[in-house]
């Protein structure tokens, strides 16, 4: 089974750098991405590749390349399903905020929504992909959907997480750790299914990293990964704060204990905390997975991920508080990077946005600077969160177009995303501007305490 048309319903930050990167390394499938969002859509179009709307470094390159060749974006959802072979669902799995599950489970309207309207549509047999971050066995509900509303055209389901992470997206998927497919290998079609998406990928990663699994195993992997990722994460934030305590430095404990083979350097790098539009998401649907099987100490388990991280947010913010001779009121105080992390302009449960909610409940004025987010995607943040009406946030928070801007008068400052600019900025400079004693505060790592110290920073950075 050769694929000749592919269509990818969702044009998100797994969508469109996912199909651009299926697109320039397969000239001879024709690819359409498409979205309800009609401006986002226009954006992917946007003459200028710059425009895209989605900052991955690397990109707007591979989109050059291969937009109006076999790459396209449109609007036109059901026209392009009914053209397709093969058809990505990558549409968003957000967090529940209503009824059964609130709050925890993943909310899976959007899936079926499309799934619907995939079976409305199609007139010939399909391949359903999902590449969407799933609960165990959502696969059961699409079949069942596909199957009973459906016009007598076969179905066969694959689930194909993406495994991409924002800021590193296009490396990511240009080289992969792994490509994971599930399917059901025990029949014909679906081992045939299985092999015509291996082949594509095929085209530019070996075939020994492309994994083949059953359906089930492909789904929950997914949420294992990110759950194992985030752990990491909250294991050495954990003691981040033990390091504060004992004179002993996060960074030192992080690389002795890398070097062990068994464990690996990566994701042990202390921060203000994980934010992303995933971690927290798929952690809440794991512990929700369990719950729902009785399995509470498991659940418990996977849960204490999410409170340490909620706990590194508000420990950091309370700690500015403190420093700041137990008040901020009135006060100014200087934030540096609002992303949830480097080189993405993503700012889905960025960290920066519950320090700074603390820090507005302490009535402080805060000045922001991003390098990729604009003020007007920052007040959003903030108003998402319903602590306090639109009017005031915008008072109390003045968002600014460079990092000095920031720093002027500003009786503290805190790096809470760690962007290369951030280190190269003239500290002396920064110093001179602000008020005294100058308190900077590295969520980060990111900044050398030697040098603020010698400039004459009262400098607190996160596990040392
Ligand atoms: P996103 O919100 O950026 O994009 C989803 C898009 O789907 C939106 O543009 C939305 O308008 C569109 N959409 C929703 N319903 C639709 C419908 N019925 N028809 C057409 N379009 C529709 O989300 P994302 O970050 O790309 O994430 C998508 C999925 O991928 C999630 O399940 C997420 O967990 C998973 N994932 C995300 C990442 C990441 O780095 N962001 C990485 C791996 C996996
Ligand atoms: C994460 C996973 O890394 C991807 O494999 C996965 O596909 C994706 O989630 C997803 O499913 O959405 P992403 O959230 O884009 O990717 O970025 P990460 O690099 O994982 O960072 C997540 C958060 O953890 C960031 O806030 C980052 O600053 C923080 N982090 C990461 C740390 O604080 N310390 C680390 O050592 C690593």
């Amino acid at each position: 089974m050769k694929i000749k048309n592919i269509c990818c319903i969702g044009a998100g930050y797994v969508g469109g750098p996912t199909m651009a990167v299926i697109a320039q390394k397969c000239p001879e499938i024709n690819v359409t991405v498409v979205d309800i969002n009609d401006k986002r859509i226009a954006a992917w179009n946007d003459d200028n590749v710059d425009n895209i709307p989605i900052y991955e470094p690397g990109l707007s390159r591979v989109v050059e390349e291969a937009r109006g060749r076999n790459l396209f974006f449109s609007t036109d959802v059901e026209k392009a399903i009914d053209q397709a072979d093969m058809i990505f669902i990558s549409v968003n799995t957000p967090t529940k905020t209503y009824g059964i599950g609130k709050g925890m489970a993943a909310d899976l309207k959007f899936i079926e929504l499309c799934a619907r309207q995939i079976a409305r549509v199609a007139t010939t047999d399909k391949i359903v992909v999902e590449k969407s971050t799933l609960p165990v066995r959502t696969a059961e509900a699409l079949r069942n959907i596909l199957d009973n509303t459906g016009n007598g055209v076969k179905y066969q389901i694959l689930s194909n997480p993406e495994f991409l992470a924002e800021g590193t997206a296009v490396d990511d998927l240009m080289n992969p750790d792994r490509v994971l497919i599930g399917g059901d290998i025990d029949t014909t079609e679906g081992a045939e299914a299985v092999e015509a998406l291996v082949d594509v990928y095929a085209h530019w990663i070996d075939r020994e990293r492309i994994l083949t699994t059953n359906v089930w195993s492909s789904e929950l992997s997914k949420l294992t990964a990110n759950a194992f990722l985030a752990q990491r994460v909250s294991s050495i934030n954990s003691l981040s704060e033990l390091c504060e305590k004992t004179g002993a430095d996060v960074n030192e404990v992080a690389k002795a204990v890398g070097m062990d083979s068994r464990i690996g350097p990566k994701f042990l790098q202390s921060s203000v905390g994980f934010g992303g539009s995933c971690f927290q998401k798929d952690l809440l649907n794991l512990v929700y997975i369990a719950k729902s099987y009785g399995l509470n100490e498991v659940a418990d388990y996977w849960e204490q991920v999410i409170i340490m991280n909620d706990h590194q947010k508000k420990r950091f913010a309370a700690n500015i508080v403190k420093t700041l001779f137990n008040t901020v009121s009135g006060k100014k105080i200087g934030v540096l990077g609002w992303a949830f992390k480097k080189d993405t302009n993503d700012t889905r449960e960025s960290a920066a946005i519950y320090v700074v909610d603390y820090l507005l409940n302490e009535q402080a004025d805060v000045v922001v600077y991003d390098p990729k987010v604009n003020a007007e995607q920052v007040y959003a943040d903030l108003d998402h969160l319903n602590t306090r009406s639109e009017a005031e946030n915008r008072a109390r928070v003045t968002v600014v177009n460079s990092a000095m801007d920031v720093t002027k008068d500003a009786h503290a400052v805190a790096v809470l995303t760690e962007w290369d600019e951030f280190k190269s900025l003239d500290w002396s400079l920064i110093y001179d501007d602000m008020l005294k004693p100058a308190f900077l505060f590295d969520g980060r790592r990111l900044l050398n305490r030697a040098e603020k110290e010698k400039i004459g920073f009262e400098f607190y950075a996160i596990g040392s």
